[in-house]
């Protein structure tokens, strides 16, 4: 199969989007690039390491700087860190040469999943109610994407699926 753009997965942290690229690249026979695993490789540091001791400001221009690199590329799946497509500057440049998938949970899935993980440094020092408001105000955003995708209740090859199924009928795979 060929894909005629790329395939950009966004979503809260906890949405799967590393899984679900993989799977998706896997199927496709296509390169996938996990943006946040980019980003540990150049610093030789775990996202939570770079936010401790860097700051968020310093890893918000870095993920700026290496996302905007790869939706230059063609024809890869690419999974975004959960806060990218909360940028303006990327939302506009995904618009050139890549399709964006939502995958989108219930708030409580997302939650339960992210709650009591220290991998996780936007929610480190969030309380719950904290977290589902940025829950909230992010599905905002994501819902500005092309494609916005169901989770709540599929089984990762359904989910990889749904994306395949609209990616044909779309015409961004061929
Ligand atoms: C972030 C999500 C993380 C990572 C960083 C910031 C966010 O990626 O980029 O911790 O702001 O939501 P995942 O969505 O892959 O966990």
């Amino acid at each position: 199969m060929e894909i005629k753009k790329n395939i950009v997965l966004i979503g809260m942290m906890g949405s799967g989007k590393s899984t679900i690229g993989s799977l998706l690249a896997k199927k496709l026979n296509a390169v996938l690039v996990d943006i946040d695993k980019k980003i540990e490789k150049m610093e030789n540091q775990k996202i939570s390491q770079i936010f401790e001791l860097k700051g968020e400001a310093y890893f918000r221009e870095l993920e700026f700087n290496v996302t905007i690199q790869y939706l230059s590329h063609h024809n890869k799946i690419i999974s975004l860190g959960g806060g990218a497509f909360i940028n303006k500057e990327i939302r506009k440049m995904i618009k050139y040469k890549s399709s964006t998938f939502w995958l989108n949970w219930n708030t409580d899935t997302l939650i339960n999943r992210i709650k009591n993980n220290n991998k996780r440094p936007v929610i480190k020092d969030m309380n719950l109610a904290d977290i589902k408001k940025l829950i909230s105000e992010r599905n905002k955003i994501y819902n500005l994407s092309d494609f916005k995708i169901n989770c709540e209740n599929l089984k990762k090859g359904e989910i990889v699926n749904k994306i395949l199924q609209k990616c044909k009928k779309n015409e961004i795979t061929c």
